[in-house]
């Protein structure tokens, strides 16, 4: 059994080290950003100054394989990698370990989620495009992962469906008319007024945030993708209605700018508002959340905002001061949700 005083704590020492005290099916979510390959932002021990890449998976496999034995069987294990040019060659090291985990089939990848950098470090090569993007690896040990979908950036509902505005009285008037210029038969007039209503009653009830029309011999004909199924009903129907989801979706990206935080040297803290969608998504109240590599103590302070339970495990103890310092002063700041 998990004690109580390992909870709400950081452990100062090594994540495998400390990881093997921990007993079996006690940890509700795992969401970590370990060293990255090569950046000897650390010091030149220990992981991430692996000489090949193959050893940095393995290595950092091992610690994963911890993490599988830790984790609820309806838990679920979320690990942020980094990539890396060598010789001007990008190695792909986060799909390497993706890959190389999935052989042993103990978890399922459920899903590659992917933050877009809105500020990404201007580290300029002529010959090169910015990277901008890292990804999220999210596996789960069974069928049974506690999954929230509704939460997961729930704020852009507010926001962005229909520009926060209700869906006015208005929507949809612009195709009503159009149907009526339209050389459709009388029987077709009739079918897509029937069809429109039914998306916009859709558009109100918040089911898809939008729609467009086409009209036969009005709009552009659809090319690309789905074009076939359009094109077919287009000839045998006179319209099609395309249907947008905007968030109701739920697509796996997460758009965040980069952060530093003042009087921390940590080179690589990960931004609170991606940590606290991915908890929001996988984790509720009074869960238990670990990360084997703290830093900063990113993932313990959203955990804390969000009123979760945290273990962090950090190898040096000036972050490990850091990062309690940072829980310790929220108490004093406000511990809001933020979007
Ligand atoms: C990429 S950083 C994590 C940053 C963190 N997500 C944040 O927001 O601050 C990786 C951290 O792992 C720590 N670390 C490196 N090797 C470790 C080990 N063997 N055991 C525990 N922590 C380790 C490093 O000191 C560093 O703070």
């Amino acid at each position: 059994m998990l004690l109580q005083e390992d909870i709400n704590k950081i452990h100062c020492g090594d994540s495998l080290e400390v990881l093997k005290k921990l007993p079996n099916n006690c940890i509700d979510l795992i969401i970590t950003s370990p060293p990255y390959f090569q950046q000897r932002d650390y010091g030149n021990i220990g992981i991430g100054n692996e000489k090949t890449v193959e050893e940095y998976v393995h290595n950092l496999k091992k610690i994963f394989n911890e993490c599988i034995r830790v984790i609820k069987n309806t838990g679920s294990i979320v690990f942020n990698i980094g990539d890396k040019y060598i010789d001007g060659n990008l190695l792909l090291v986060p799909y390497r370990f993706a890959i190389e985990v999935q052989k042993e089939k103990k978890v399922k990848l459920i899903n590659e989620i992917t933050w877009v950098k809105i500020n990404p470090s201007p580290k300029q090569d002529p010959k090169k495009l910015v990277s901008s993007k890292e990804p999220f690896f999210l596996f789960a040990k069974s069928n049974n992962y506690y999954f929230n979908k509704e939460e997961f950036l729930d704020y852009k509902d507010k926001y962005l469906n229909g520009n926060g505005k209700k869906a006015g009285n208005d929507i949809g008037k612009k195709y009503f008319e159009l149907i009526e210029k339209s050389n459709l038969s009388k029987e077709e007039k009739e079918l897509a007024r029937k069809e429109l209503s039914e998306i916009i009653i859709e558009v109100k009830r918040g089911e898809i945030e939008s729609f467009r029309m086409k009209i036969r011999d009005m709009h552009a004909l659809p090319y690309g993708g789905q074009a076939g199924g359009r094109l077919t009903q287009i000839e045998k129907k006179g319209f099609t209605l395309i249907k947008i989801y905007g968030n109701s979706m739920r697509r796996d990206i997460i758009e965040s700018t980069v952060e530093t935080i003042k009087g921390i040297g940590h080179p690589a803290v990960y931004p609170e508002f991606v940590v606290q969608e991915i908890m929001r998504l996988l984790s509720k109240e009074n869960d238990i959340v670990l990360d084997p590599f703290l830093g900063s103590g990113t993932t313990a302070a959203v955990a804390k905002r969000l009123k979760r339970n945290y273990i962090g495990i950090e190898i040096f103890d000036e972050y490990v001061k850091y990062a309690e310092d940072r829980l310790q002063k929220m108490n004093e700041y406000n511990l809001e949700l933020f979007a």
